[in-house]
């Protein structure tokens, strides 16, 4: 256990710069992005290792750790070896570590699950290189298949990654509560246009619906849900708000305006909604611009600190003509006793991909989202 605890945010929206056949740019990180490799005090709670497990009907608990990263159990091989994956909207590959993999996480703290390619009686041969870049780094390995299973339903002959090197991810994994990354985003933007394990799932006909929806926890390590082929009318409230995706790739939406106290700082912009990245990312002059409003501080890596007490102004993102709108309370994050996070970060994405605002857990702990494959549409409903 480190003496120093941290808060292991994450940013796993997925660079085109890997994939060939890609429309946009890559996802380059602000200079003063390097958020991730922050050690500060307080928040971590070493929380005990998953118990109960979803199976067989396409629900997924998600466990929350720090409200940074949400994760939840799948497995690769036959029989099923287990691992803990960041079911990742903002990126369209899976990879797991492999079993002589070296530069995959800590020896005690943040030990990993490795996969066993010889234990396995469906792994096909393939090894050609693999490498992604995230927003928060690169990882590499090499390609394997292999049955996978998620949410109770076998995925056959899924083309995954054994990874031999994640270092790239930095101290958010290496001690961070997953093991791998499961892509959810359409496979268009994955690596090679492999086939991504859920739509491997509807084109094997192993779920009713192209959809899958996740309910994030809405308290402090409250467990969630990811329901893969369906949606969970119990943890929403009203009806879904419907939005057609912009751009295939990511899961993209136009968005009308993004504005503060009554202050517009992102009119007719483009954002995703990407599970894996833990806080709200923006153009730099907008995030600087919101900063200013809540008087926060930005610190040398570029996060901005703000007044615990003080009650900020709402944030508004106005999509479809509808706001959706966030208390200072939701986004203001707690990181330690006295210190306090604005979950909002500048990161630059360049034309034609961006420029791009991310909403990541922040936005979904509040709305319960659809991600309607099939149709291709996102559903949003306050989470209930
Ligand atoms: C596995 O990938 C590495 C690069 O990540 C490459 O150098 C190596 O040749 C690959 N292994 C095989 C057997 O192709």
């Amino acid at each position: 256990m480190p003496s120093t605890p941290t808060l292991l945010l994450l940013l796993l929206a997925a660079s085109a710069r890997c994939s060939a056949a890609l429309i946009r740019a890559p996802l380059t990180r602000h200079d003063d992005a390097t958020f991730i490799d922050v050690v500060r005090e307080g928040l971590v709670r070493f929380e005990g290792l998953l118990s109960s497990l979803g199976g067989g009907d396409g629900d997924i608990v998600i466990k929350d750790y720090q409200n940074s990263q949400y994760f939840g159990q799948m497995s690769v091989g036959t029989p099923g070896q287990s691992f803990d994956v960041i079911f990742d909207t903002g990126s369209a590959n899976l990879w797991v570590p492999a079993k002589d993999c070296t530069n995959c996480g800590g020896r005690i703290v943040g030990r990993k699950h490795k996969y066993d390619r010889t234990a396995s009686s469906t792994y096909v041969v393939d090894d050609a290189a693999f490498a992604i870049e995230y927003g928060s780094g690169p990882v590499s390995g090499n390609w394997s298949v292999d049955t996978a299973n998620m949410g109770g339903f076998d995925i056959e002959a899924q083309r995954f990654a054994e990874v031999k090197d994640a270092s790239g991810l930095g101290i958010a994994y290496k001690l961070g509560k997953f093991d791998g990354i499961l892509g959810l985003a359409f496979d268009t933007i994955s690596i090679d246009k492999t086939p991504t394990p859920f739509k491997n799932l509807m084109d094997q006909g192993k779920i009713d619906r192209g959809v899958f929806s996740f309910y994030l926890g809405k308290t402090d390590g409250a467990d969630g849900e990811l329901v893969i082929g369906g949606i969970d009318e119990s943890h929403f409230d009203g009806a879904l708000f419907w939005m057609p995706v912009s751009r295939v790739g990511y899961w993209q939406l136009d968005l009308d305006d993004v504005s503060m106290s009554g202050l517009s700082v992102g009119a007719d912009a483009q954002a995703i909604v990407d599970s894996g990245t833990s806080l709200l990312t923006g153009p730099s002059d907008a995030v600087r611009t919101l900063a200013s409003i809540v008087g926060a501080k930005r610190n040398v890596v570029g996060e901005y600190l703000v007044d615990c007490d003080a009650t900020h102004p709402d944030l508004t993102f106005r999509i479809g003509r509808r706001d959706f709108t966030l208390t200072s309370e939701e986004y203001v994050i707690r990181a330690s006793e006295d210190s306090c996070l604005f979950a909002i970060l500048a990161m630059d994405i360049p034309p034609p991909g961006g420029p791009l605002w991310i909403l990541g857990d922040v936005f979904m702990r509040k709305w319960y989202t659809v991600f309607d494959y099939e149709h291709e549409q996102l559903g949003f409903a306050l989470a209930a």
